[in-house]
């Protein structure tokens, strides 16, 4: 496994090339998508960066956890056969304009709960994707939104790489694995399982045939009583990022909710 700082040292590896984007602090969720791209027979680059600009100011970009030997090792455990790591500085010599905004999937959710955000990524995954030209790249399912925007800007913008989306890995009682897990204080690691357990209640009762709004409405104010600050909680079209009345084919029901001073999000695809 090798560690390279620069995109032109990723010219000698073997294509193709399977490619799994990372902001580092790397745990099960990330590493579940290594082996994902493992299997499939190609040459494994994994980056780690921390992309300043989808971090809004009052973020925690410079709290982030930074860790680029354990990253490396984890990697190459999973099957990365490369870890690219490029500095701030290599990715944006210069002040970057050209920004890639996907309009309508980020309207709503993370993308009116953090604005600027998806702009931030969007970008900097196209800059990678044209760094490191893989054939294909695996995102996770936890940011559902993420793959929302990523596909409409691969399918916009004809960019050349197949898109692989990789459920959500989970602890063993339902909570799914963030690198922001860690800012958890005890009683609130105990209290997060609620997240989970309460969408996948939802669902089956959706599935059932049950109007979502009142389901969705007792959930919002029990999660409340229990000490969940919500962002939102809502059933929605998965490919479009907007709010739906009844079950359909790309349904899905996302939540954000802080504890304490910790803002999570999840999902569940119907
Ligand atoms: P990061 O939060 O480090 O996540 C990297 C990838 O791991 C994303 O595709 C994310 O959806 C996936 N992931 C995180 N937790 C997961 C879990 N529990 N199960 C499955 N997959 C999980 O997402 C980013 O970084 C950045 O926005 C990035 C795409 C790298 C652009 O900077």
């Amino acid at each position: 496994m090798k560690i390279v700082h620069e995109a032109a040292e990723l010219n000698a590896a073997p294509r193709p090339l399977a490619f799994v984007p990372t902001m580092g602090a790397l745990h099960e969720g990330h590493l579940e998508l290594v082996r994902q791209a493992r299997k499939l027979g190609q040459t494994v680059v994994v980056s780690v960066f921390v992309n300043p600009t989808q971090f809004a100011p009052h973020e925690d970009f410079s709290r982030y956890p930074r860790n680029l030997e354990r990253d490396a090792e984890l990697a190459a455990g999973a099957g990365a056969d490369y870890v690219y790591a490029p500095s701030v500085e290599t990715m944006y010599p210069r002040d970057t304009m050209t920004q890639v905004v996907v309009p309508e999937v980020t309207d709503l959710y993370e993308g009116a709960a953090r604005p600027g955000h998806f702009e931030g990524v969007a970008t900097v995954v196209l800059k990678l994707f044209n760094q490191v030209r893989p054939t294909v790249a695996l995102f996770g399912r936890k940011d559902l939104q993420q793959c929302a925007v990523i596909r409409r800007m691969v399918e916009d913008l004809n960019v050349p790489v197949e898109l692989k989306f990789v459920p959500t890995f989970r602890e063993p009682d339902g909570l799914a694995m963030s690198s922001r897990n860690v800012y958890l204080s005890e009683t609130e690691r105990r209290s997060a399982p609620l997240l989970y357990a309460t969408l996948q209640s939802l669902a089956s009762e959706m599935k059932k045939g049950e109007a979502a709004e009142p389901l969705l409405e007792e959930a919002r104010s029990k999660l409340a009583k229990a000490g969940f600050e919500l962002g939102y909680l809502d059933l929605i079209s998965s490919h479009r990022f907007a709010p739906i009345a009844d079950v359909a084919e790309d349904a899905a029901i996302v939540l954000a909710a802080r504890l304490g001073k910790t803002r999570l999000i999840d999902n569940i695809e119907l």
